[in-house]
């Protein structure tokens, strides 16, 4: 961030552009149909109706000149490619584990990692600073079950702590005293997606893993939203101000008996990478490796893909490249609780997050507010979000309904791909929207329960329509 010397400060981009990709906006009423036509549902909707996707920033971030470059160097190789041995070779030389399991994604490594320490003991227990839909359902699915170890003001939507994903050491030490030889293994989530993009202190990891270590179970760094977590230890934790990233991590990763990630995110690739030091464990997920993902030196991965978070990795240890999405994130933040607009606070990583129940305060849980203004934003601008709220929530028990604590609408930010400018044409649409937010009404299953988060909606009467009108009148013939 630089300072202005004729306005307050906006990010900036430390990149050129060297490959684009048009884009266009389609007409308000074309946006009716098209929300419409995808049951009122952004995971349904076809990427060409879309202005800005900040649905994920999963397998979405831009790749530099020499990410692309690199993938032409890829080995094409079964076993034992060279593209296998120069990751290896990052993966050391930046975290100092010796071993690498190369899987297809994120989910694939939680799976691998639940079918070696959650399936031979039935009942265990994965105690967690927070949840995440895939890391769970793999837990559970592998008979096992998890608790949640938040510190309380995680939960608060809007705060000034720094950290909102520490984990309740107190909380976390009880669980580990309570439960014994059940606990699979401790999951440390750096920083927590569903709380926001929050991030946790490396002092707290420190601690996390200090507890882990009295008694003797694993620790284990979900490392998949380090990238902005890694932003946020260095400009928000005063220990570490003066540190390289490089010694953060280094520090991160020499207290963690195992780190994985999804590289859809971290290092602006396609796939995931498993990491730890202990050659009998190796060995022991490696086997699982062999039969669900592929050769344990591809994975299931692309070499392609392994050469581009090869250069990747590299990339997110430099500061100019990382702090990108989180100075993007906090100025959506900021601009948006100036004109009074709900948001999460403090602004985290991933992206920014409406409260919907105070954004129409006036719809009902019932029906789904984020979801109807995830399509009401989409209406307005063109940008797509994604509802974390009734419709994302799974369903415990088919007959009842589950609600959960939030009702959220994301905006992902989508690393070194959109401008400034355009985040200002998405600040200005927001704020018409919330002028005009009477406007936004319910909505509701096409189906039977229990729903799937992809499921259709439908809308509880024309207000779409009328969202649109407005929208006319207020714009004239501008998209
Ligand atoms: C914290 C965290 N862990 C795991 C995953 C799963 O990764 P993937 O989508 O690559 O399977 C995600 C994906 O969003 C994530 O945010």
């Amino acid at each position: 961030m630089v300072d202005y010397y004729r306005r307050n400060s906006l990010p900036l981009e430390m990149h050129k552009v060297c490959i684009v990709q048009k884009t266009e906006i389609i007409p308000v009423e074309e946006r009716v149909k098209a929300i419409r036509k995808a049951g009122f549902n952004t995971y349904r909707m076809e990427s060409k109706d879309i202005f800005l996707d900040m649905l994920t920033d999963s397998g979405v971030n831009a790749m530099t000149n020499d990410q692309l470059g690199a993938m032409m160097t890829g080995d094409d190789c079964y076993a034992g490619s060279k593209t296998y041995f120069r990751l290896a070779d990052k993966i050391k030389e930046i975290f100092n584990k010796d071993y690498f399991l190369p899987v297809h994604q994120g989910r694939a490594c939680e799976h691998m990692l639940a079918l070696a320490y959650v399936q031979p003991k039935p009942g265990s227990i994965v105690p967690m600073n927070f949840q995440f839909g895939t890391s769970v359902g793999k837990i559970q699915y592998c008979g096992g079950d998890f608790v949640i170890c938040i510190a309380e003001e995680g939960l608060q939507k809007q705060s000034a702590n720094p950290f909102k994903g520490d984990f309740d050491l107190v909380k976390l030490e009880s669980v580990l005293k309570q439960q014994g030889g059940n606990i699979a293994f401790v999951r440390i989530e750096a920083g927590t997606n569903l709380i926001g993009g929050q991030p946790i202190s490396l002092d707290n990891m420190l601690a996390v893993s200090e507890l882990c270590r009295k008694y003797g179970v694993l620790s284990v760094l979900d490392a998949s939203l380090l990238q902005d977590n890694l932003h946020f230890i260095k400009t928000r934790e005063n220990a570490y101000r003066d540190k390289s990233i490089r010694e953060i991590v280094r520090t991160m990763s020499d207290a963690m008996d195992i780190i994985y990630f999804s590289a859809r995110k971290l290092g602006f690739g396609r796939g995931g990478a498993i990491i730890l030091n202990d050659q009998k464990e190796f060995e022991h997920i490696k086997s699982f490796v062999a039969s669900f993902e592929g050769f344990p030196t591809f994975g299931g991965m692309s070499v392609r893909e392994m050469e581009a978070i090869r250069v990747g990795l590299d990339d997110t240890m430099d500061e100019d490249t990382i702090s990108q999405g989180p100075q993007f994130i906090e100025y959506l933040v900021n601009e948006l609780e100036d004109a009074g607009i709900p948001v999460v606070t403090p602004p985290g990583g991933l992206g920014c997050h409406i409260d919907a129940m105070k954004f129409v305060p006036h719809i009902d849980r019932r029906d789904y507010p984020a979801g109807a203004l995830a399509s009401a934003i989409y209406i307005a601008s063109g940008a797509r979000g994604m509802e974390r709220g009734g419709i994302d929530e799974p369903w415990a028990d088919p007959d009842e309904e589950p609600y959960g604590s939030m009702e959220l609408v994301r905006l992902a930010v989508p690393r070194r791909v959109y401008t400034v400018s355009q985040m200002n044409y998405l600040i200005d649409r927001l704020l018409w929207l919330y002028d005009n937010r009477e406007l936004i009404g319910g909505l509701h299953f096409e189906t039977n329960a229990p729903h799937n988060f992809y499921d259709a909606l439908e809308a509880n009467s024309d207000w779409p329509e009328r969202l649109a009108e407005k929208f006319r009148r207020d714009f004239g013939d501008s998209l």
